[in-house]
């Protein structure tokens, strides 16, 4: 199977699987599987490309057939995307040209809370060329930049970045292999109510506000110290 088909085939195992309403492929090139998208289950397609050509091409093939599109030309790695949030993001081939701390930490202003990143990276492989013969010229034009990222780099700085490890796979064409990974994005916490006592009752009264003190506590709370088991 070639490339092209076999990335494509995991982005309908996404949408298949999680149902988005919403979902945003991150450096979507001119294809990536636009077309196994199902504009009356997920309603919102944001395609992303730091390459303007490619965002023409795809805006050429796929706007009449999938209306809730929005390209966007924009550097993943500029941070400044104002998107409305998305339940699925798909990042096949992209942080082997990027960086990851940077472009994950875009992937969560993108994301809803409990969102689900995918990402495919390229496994390390002898004899063949990391970029595969492409009619995109601007594709092939991007070799010089690859840099392999292994899967365990990737799962580490996610981890660091907030995100939930999930299933986690290998596929390969004739002559590729790829890492297929899922993480789900908590969100940042909301803090709803704080409470504090001074002396140990049975409960806390809320408070307007509380500081907290490194390897203590709450200040002013009954349970404040080094030493207080509970
Ligand atoms: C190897 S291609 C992968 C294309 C497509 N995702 C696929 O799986 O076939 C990498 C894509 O990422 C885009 N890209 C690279 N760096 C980017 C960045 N900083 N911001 C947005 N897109 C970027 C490139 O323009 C290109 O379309």
């Amino acid at each position: 199977m070639r490339q092209a088909a076999l990335l494509a085939n995991f982005f309908e195992r996404e949408l298949k699987t999680h149902r988005p309403k919403s979902v945003a492929v991150l450096g979507c090139a001119g294809r990536n599987g636009f077309d196994r998208i199902d504009p009356a289950v997920t309603q919102r397609v944001v395609g992303i490309d730091i390459n303007p050509d490619f965002i023409a091409v795809a805006r050429e093939r796929f706007q009449r057939q999938l209306p809730g599109l929005e390209l966007i030309n924009a550097d993943l790695q500029e941070g400044d995307l104002n998107v409305e949030p998305i339940d699925l993001v798909f990042a096949a081939l992209l942080f082997e040209y990027v960086d990851a701390d940077v472009v994950l930490a875009s992937v969560q202003r993108l994301l809803r809370p409990r969102g689900i990143l995918t990402t495919v990276v390229q496994l390390p492989q002898v004899d063949v060329p990391d970029v595969t013969p492409s009619p995109f010229a601007s594709l092939q034009s991007l070799a010089s930049c690859l840099r392999l990222v292994s899967p365990e780099f990737l799962c580490e700085r996610a981890i660091a970045n907030g995100f939930i490890s999930g299933e986690s796979f290998v596929a390969a064409t004739m002559t590729k292999s790829f890492q297929v990974q899922h993480w789900r994005w908590l969100g940042t916490g909301i803090v709803t109510a704080v409470c504090c006592d001074a002396p140990h009752s049975f409960s806390k009264p809320f408070v307007d506000e509380i500081r907290l003190l490194a390897g203590l506590g709450v200040a002013g709370n009954a349970h404040c110290g080094v030493t207080v088991q509970h």
